[in-house]
């Protein structure tokens, strides 16, 4: 260790974070600390180091101002589940959907590779908040890491820096530990991108008892910028329990109609299903009149507040979003956000310095380098971006970017909506008959997986979109939501989605992106109690004069075939439910095991093929 290299604390860091950062600095023994400010200067120098060093490419300025590309190694393209711990002391309060480990046998596995960590590299002291600063509902993390690749995506992504300390003065905050795990001996080259290239080295590990998070090996997106799944998510799901409100993989965007009226919504899908691109959706041709504004396009925190409703923020400050298939039909305002500013990781890089990947507009580049730093042709038989390559660009650069979306109180919530990926029997839309059948229907949720080697194809349960983020028992956290509504007066409601279905020669019924706008106002028309439905077994549904559908062709059967329910499929999927809930034995909340019975109940009593075309 070099003492002299190393920076003294700034004058309005507390002690709490001094001894905490003197500790970390003991245990992994780096070269020097450096305080991050937040600052565009600090931003600028680490850019610039970085490009020196060859971990970013500076893109070309004239067509992507101040942005830049990063090559991950091979090895390190996403977030490793399986290597994703919660050290809780009971097994039983991690559920059977986590990875437990004892807390203290994880405490001494990572004391383990933790130990002299980042010899030969800068420990950079990263304070960030999740949430609007000064926010009721926002939270303060200090991350340690040895990345400057993550200081500059946690600059985008969190609001970090000096002024974060002003507000912490000397209070609680998440402690995160990060380390790339690549200690450098004297003289020895680093490379662009470092990491643990040994899977089983790598721990992505949370304590939600003593509310630490500690990430070795990895240093790519979630497994790195732990203000984002590690703290927003599973650390935070944990503390909504404790204080009674929630943390969802949401998206959040308002719904203004053509009078100005302003509705907003939380829906959760799993990964890779279009969520940023829903968050930041523009009207269709005939729903011009019609606004989508953007709150946050992942996470949402949402809370009751003194009014009683329901209200959201995003704790993010920047999109993390997955760059393959957004191009500017598919995203204009996801395109136009990163037109600058922005960092990619893993995506292509063309010939006169701009970015790439798979479904950008336009022809492929007839040359690129791609994302592994090879020459690229189309053709040549390997995707020129990874499929989880990824863009970082502020939210504050969205041209649909809500005025609210900073707003410390955050905005009310009127309706969740959650949707997965299922090419048959789950209809376009419906909504649940209360509260309690809501909450069934997103404990239930999932997308259809096929097992590629066996050509099988079975429904993946992913509740509330929230499988891999939970940080506690999933059976309590169905409980939470349930006690949730309990307590709201005129909870939110509750509506499943589906934009996936096909027909029987696997075409698409539906089509999706702005049109999925249609679905959105009808879901407005139900909060606002001016849109109709019919009651169907599964839940409240539109008639196709119930859509709004002017500027779109739309012929009424094959909304029919879209929202058509099939008693034997309906009873076999029921039948499924019981799959996921027995994992949860006598955890499962009780009212569980009523909605399904129900539901069994309302097929059996319904016709074989129920059908909006029998009103
Ligand atoms: C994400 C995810 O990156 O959900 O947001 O995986
Ligand atoms: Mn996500």
């Amino acid at each position: 260790m070099n003492p002299n290299a190393t920076q003294a604390p700034p004058a309005n860091a507390g002690a709490r974070l001094r001894a905490w950062v003197a500790e970390m600095e003991q245990l992994c023994q780096p070269d020097q600390v450096v305080w991050c400010d937040g600052s565009q200067a600090e931003y600028d120098r680490l850019c610039e180091q970085m490009v020196r060093s060859g971990t970013l490419i500076r893109l070309n300025p004239d067509k992507r101002p101040n942005s830049f590309l990063a090559r991950s190694h091979p090895s390190d393209v996403a977030r490793v589940e399986e290597r994703t711990f919660i050290c809780a002391a009971s097994k039983d309060d991690v559920g059977p959907t986590n990875n437990w480990a004892a807390p203290d046998e994880m405490r001494a596995t990572l004391r383990g590779v933790f130990t002299g960590c980042m010899r030969g590299r800068t420990l950079y002291v990263i304070p960030f908040s999740m949430g609007p600063l000064g926010s009721p509902i926002a939270k303060i993390g200090v991350q340690i890491s040895d990345s400057p690749y993550v200081v500059i995506n946690m600059r985008i992504m969190t609001r970090m820096g000096s002024r974060v300390l002003d507000v912490l003065g000397d209070g609680a905050f998440v402690p995160c530990m990060h380390s790339v795990g690549a200690p450098l001996q004297p003289g020895q080259a680093d490379l662009p991108w470092p990491c643990e290239p040994d899977i089983g080295r790598k721990y992505i590990a949370h304590f939600p008892e003593t509310t630490e998070i500690w990430s070795y090996g990895s240093g790519y997106g979630g497994n790195a910028l732990l203000g984002k799944k590690c703290l927003a998510l599973r650390i935070a799901s944990v503390m909504g329990r404790n204080e009674g409100w929630l943390a969802e993989h949401m998206l959040i965007s308002g719904l203004e109609s053509p009078d100005g009226e302003k509705t907003y919504i939380a829906a959760a899908f799993p990964s890779a299903c279009g969520k940023t691109n829903l968050a930041m959706v523009r009207p269709p041709p005939g729903l011009e009149g019609w606004k989508v504004t953007t709150v946050g396009d992942d996470i949402a925190w949402i809370k009751q507040a003194s009014d009683g409703l329901l209200r959201a923020i995003n704790p993010e400050a920047g999109f993390f979003g997955v760059a393959p298939g957004t191009n500017y039909s598919s995203n204009a305002n996801a395109m136009l956000t990163m037109a600058r500013n922005s960092i990619f990781t893993n995506v292509a890089l063309t010939d006169d310095g701009d970015v790439w990947w798979e479904g950008m507009d336009g022809p492929p580049p007839a040359h690129a380098i791609d994302w592994q730093g090879r020459d690229w042709t189309p053709g040549c038989g390997r995707p020129a971006a990874h499929p989880n390559s990824r863009f970082t660009a502020p939210a504050s650069q969205c041209p649909s970017i809500d005025p609210d979306w900073e707003n410390p109180a955050g905005v009310p919530i009127s309706a969740f909506v959650f949707g997965g990926r299922m090419t048959r029997d789950m209809p376009l839309v419906f909504q649940a008959f209360n509260w309690a059948h809501g909450v069934y229907l997103a404990a239930t949720m999932g997308s259809e997986a096929t097992a590629a080697a066996i050509g099988v194809t079975a429904t993946r349960r992913d509740p509330m979109a929230m499988l891999p983020f939970c940080g506690y028992n999933m059976a309590d956290y169905f409980g939470h939501w349930l006690s949730v509504g309990r307590r709201v007066a005129n909870p939110p409601r509750i509506f499943r989605v589906n934009w996936f279905r096909k027909d029987d020669d696997g075409r698409f019924l539906w089509p999706g992106f702005s049109d999925n706008l249609r679905v959105l106002k009808w879901v407005v028309d139900r909060v606002r109690g001016r849109g109709y439905a019919v009651e169907s077994p599964i839940g409240w549904m539109p008639r196709h004069d119930d859509i709004e559908w002017s500027g779109l062709d739309f012929p009424s059967e094959t909304f029919h075939a879209l929202m058509a329910v099939s008693r034997d499929a309906g009873t076999a999927e029921a039948q499924a439910h019981g799959e996921l809930f027995d994992r949860f034995l006598d955890r499962l909340p009780k009212e569980f095991v009523f909605e399904r019975e129900l539901l069994r109940l309302r097929l059996w009593r319904s016709p074989e093929h129920w059908a909006l075309a029998h009103e």
